[in-house]
């Protein structure tokens, strides 16, 4: 099915959903919207593209699944622990004494695409464990397109089975179980707050010191991806380090403003003053 949607028929979509939501699907790569467009299509039971648009139409919940279904949510905690466990060996701790040393008291994270919260508090735990004592205030922002990602987010409770993934040491510390759900303790949840951001169209976030933004751009097409690494450079302050997916990478024109630090990793630097 996904071969017999037309181009301009996809066209005709990507403008209606603009004109009825706040995703512009223009800088999403074709081969995604078309699967999962084709993948809403046989849920409703509908071949015909003319059909699905007039679903849309009449149907603002099919609105509503079609953005779920192209902005795919899927994360975990600590989602690639090696990540994690290099960040909080080899990064923060340097981030930390880089703070004291210039009498700066503030450290900010900006979690892009955080989707339902997980990597934002993933990070914030390990910034309560190394903050301590050090009078650091460090600030987790997670940030996402979506309304009920946020939402979800923001409410920092999640099925029981989720802390699974949870490092020990950190699980003990900082999740409170009850029944079949567990949930954020307020020494992690304070440090983090959730909004919804569009990183094609909406304003970066300003002096970020890490921007983490895993799994997002790999949907987007090239000229896009280049639009979103231009933003989080600006979003950066200066030296500040970025964190793309595993497989994902900066390429084409924004080459020149980040430097790799681990390819393993996928964490870059901000190039002093190359924009
Ligand atoms: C696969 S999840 C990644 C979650 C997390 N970063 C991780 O790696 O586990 C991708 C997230 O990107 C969000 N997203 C997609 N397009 C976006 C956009 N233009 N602006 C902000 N978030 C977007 C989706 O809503 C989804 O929650």
């Amino acid at each position: 099915m996904e071969k017999s949607l037309k181009t301009g028929q996809i066209e005709d979509l990507i403008m209606y959903m603009k004109s009825r939501t706040n995703l512009d699907l223009a800088g999403y790569r074709p081969t995604t919207l078309r699967r999962r467009i084709s993948h809403r299509m046989m849920v409703r039971g509908i071949s015909d593209m003319e059909d699905y648009m007039n679903c849309l139409y009449s149907d603002p919940s099919e609105l509503k699944n079609l953005t779920e279904e192209i902005t795919i949510k899927v994360t975990e905690f600590f989602r690639d622990r090696d990540v994690f466990e290099y960040l909080d060996s080899r990064v923060i701790p340097g981030m930390i004494e880089d703070k004291i040393e210039k009498g700066q008291s503030g450290l900010t994270i900006w979690s892009a695409g955080c989707s339902t919260g997980e990597e934002a508090y993933s990070i914030a735990m390990l910034l309560a464990a190394r903050i301590q004592g050090t009078g650091i205030r460090a600030r987790v922002l997670g940030t996402d397109i979506s309304e009920q990602a946020c939402l979800l987010a923001e409410k920092g409770q999640y099925p029981a089975e989720k802390a699974l993934k949870i490092p020990d040491e950190m699980r003990n510390k900082y999740i409170m179980k009850n029944g079949g759900t567990c949930s954020i303790c307020p020494r992690v949840s304070k440090l983090v707050s959730f909004r919804v951001h569009n990183i094609f169209s909406d304003p970066p976030l300003k002096r970020a010191d890490m921007v983490l933004c895993r799994n997002v751009i790999i949907h987007f097409k090239h000229s896009h991806r280049e639009e979103v690494l231009n933003n989080f450079y600006s979003a950066l302050s200066e030296r500040g380090f970025l964190i793309l997916g595993k497989s994902e990478a900066v390429s084409g024109d924004s080459y020149g403003l980040f430097r790799i630090q681990s390819p393993s990793i996928k964490l870059y630097r901000k190039i002093k003053g190359s924009a």
